[in-house]
């Protein structure tokens, strides 16, 4: 009796502190990525560009070759969050990129914005200009956006 009112204690006592760091986590994924001051200016940014075959063909190329993207988001955009030791990043690790609720929470601006400037204390570093031009990172935001279609 009494290793089993001690067996539902401790049972207790981990859900209550496994339910709010999961939600925390789940939350977390959401808020946005944009400082404060500049989310307006970001989530008003239009992607120029047509998200055709074309364009998201070049957008793919880019992600695994030149853009080195897929070392950190996974070839398949699901992020490396199940393969690789937590810690070994520095602040969150990235996102799945096939995550519909995600890809509704995020504009194009908004991607894009990261691209240009990084996601300031993680390993999400800044690729343009020093890595991609201005059009090459609208066309890997097609890419980005298409893992979120089946
Ligand atoms: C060194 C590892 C690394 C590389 C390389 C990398 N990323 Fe990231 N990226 C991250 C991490 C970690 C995050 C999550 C940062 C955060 O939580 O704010 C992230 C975040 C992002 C986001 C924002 C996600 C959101 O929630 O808004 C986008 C978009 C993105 N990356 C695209 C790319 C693209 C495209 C490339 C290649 C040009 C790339 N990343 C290369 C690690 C990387």
């Amino acid at each position: 009796m009494h290793s089993l009112v001690r067996t539902l204690v401790v049972a207790g006592a981990l859900l209550l502190q496994a339910v709010p760091q999961s939600w925390g986590t789940s939350q977390g994924i959401f808020l946005p990525r944009v400082p404060r001051g500049q989310i307006a200016a970001a989530r008003a940014l239009r992607n120029p560009l047509p998200a055709s075959d074309e364009m998201i063909a070049s957008g793919k190329v880019l992600f695994h070759e030149k853009g080195f993207c897929e070392v950190c988001h996974g070839a398949d955009g699901k992020g490396l969050g199940g393969d690789i030791p937590s810690g070994s990043l520095k602040g969150p690790l990235p996102r799945n990129f096939t995550d519909k609720a995600w890809q509704a929470a995020r504009t194009d601006g908004e991607l894009f914005w990261i691209l240009k400037n990084g996601s300031k204390g993680t390993a999400m570093a800044s690729f343009v200009p020093r890595v991609l031009t201005v059009e090459e990172a609208w066309q890997v935001v097609l890419y980005v956006r298409s893992f979120g279609r089946p």
